[in-house]
């Protein structure tokens, strides 16, 4: 079977873990430390701070902006629920606007009409979808308009460009997942990105238990701390990541070629100024669910990101999401299909999957 996802790592993955075993400090450490300044140089933030997933570290963002009951975050329904679950936890709610069709992000138009009535919104979260840039200056522009925090979730973006400039650095605050199917992996981990000091102190105690030094705890926190094996295996895959991600390029083109002229399939649409990092190459296609099965019989793994928006899930419909009707969102569930684009793909596996897709159509013509 082709996963639809696979990490790439080696023997210096190896030898940096060993390392880190062998010495019996496995606690975040100075591997932690190193991994968060280059990270943030690389991003081009004065901060980052390592968190033990891409969850906790969205949690501890929005526990540093100082969200709360009464407050509202304008986000997409077309998310991972990581996304929102972070707002909720606060005692925030969600506000969800409805996407661009074509790039499956959240739409700066519909963004809009909901900022300018809803006056209790405090920050807008924007997610960079399988790796596309959200459109970046639009966002920049509403939130100076509307006096709102600009937020990004870039966890499934690392690498990806808006006019030039990563994502994740372009708000108050971003953060990364390093989850084993992201662009680099530390198996579980994440990065909150900031160049707010005072905010980046918060989300440093918040992931610390409050603590400034040991038992002396200064405000609410937990334990959701990055292990010195994690900080260890990001160290090594940051410095890779420029390659995976032109890789999963490379195998874009490919797909892009192959699979464009397909009349039955969309391929991915890169709207202007935005540099793709592929996470994952998602199709909008018709006879979705018959096609991924089709994949499946020929050993072609694939995923359905997502099934439903956020506010059809069966526990927002509990918490009263289920009267929003977000037609755009509604539809991508029905018709989106991600193939495999990893960096691990070699050209008789791209070869066989384009074949696989475009047998499957022609066979239904
Ligand atoms: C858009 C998005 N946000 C947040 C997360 C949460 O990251 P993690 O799985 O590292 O907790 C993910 C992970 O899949 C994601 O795709």
């Amino acid at each position: 079977m082709i996963p639809v996802a696979r990490p790439i790592l080696g023997v210096e993955e190896k030898n940096a873990v060993q390392e880190v075993l062998a010495s019996g400090m496995l606690a975040s450490g100075s591997r932690v430390k190193e991994f968060e300044e280059k990270f943030a140089q690389k991003f081009g933030a004065t901060q980052a701070i390592a968190t033990s997933s891409g969850t906790t570290s969205l949690q501890a963002l929005m526990f540093g902006l100082g969200l709360g009951p009464g407050d509202r975050v304008l986000t997409t329904p077309f998310t991972f629920i990581a996304t929102t679950n972070s707002i909720l936890g606060t005692g925030a709610r969600p506000v969800f606007a409805d996407i661009d069709p074509r790039s499956f992000n959240l739409d700066p138009e519909q963004a809009e009409e909901i900022l300018a009535r809803d006056s209790s919104i405090k920050a807008i979260l924007v997610v960079h979808l399988f790796g596309l840039p959200c459109l970046m200056a639009d966002f920049e522009y509403l939130a100076q308009k509307y006096g709102v925090d600009l937020i990004e979730d870039a966890a499934q973006a690392h690498g990806a460009a808006f006019a030039e400039r990563y994502v994740g650095n372009f708000g108050r605050a971003g953060m990364f997942s390093f989850y084993p199917t992201k662009n680099m992996t530390t198996g579980e981990g994440g990065m909150v990105v900031t160049s707010d000091d005072v905010l980046a102190k918060k989300i440093r105690l918040y992931i610390n238990h409050g603590a400034s030094e040991r038992y002396n705890h200064k405000q609410m926190g937990y334990n959701y701390r990055m292990t010195e094996m994690a900080g260890a295996m990001g160290l090594v895959q940051l410095k890779r990541l420029d390659k995976f991600v032109a890789t999963r390029r490379t195998h874009a083109q490919f797909y892009d070629q192959k699979l464009g002229m397909i009349p039955e399939v969309e391929i991915p649409y890169i709207p202007p100024q935005c540099y793709h990092s592929y996470n994952l190459y998602t199709l909008r296609c018709q006879r979705r669910d018959e096609l991924q099965n089709h994949l499946k019989e020929e050993g072609i793994g694939t995923g359905i990101h997502y099934p439903r928006g956020l506010h059809q899930q069966p526990y927002y419909k509990e918490l009263g999401f289920g009267d929003y009707s977000l037609p755009k969102a509604e539809q991508a569930g029905q018709e989106v299909l991600s193939i495999p684009v990893h960096p691990g793909l070699n050209n008789e596996e791209l070869q066989k999957i384009s074949r696989a897709i475009i047998s499957f159509y022609e066979a239904r013509r």
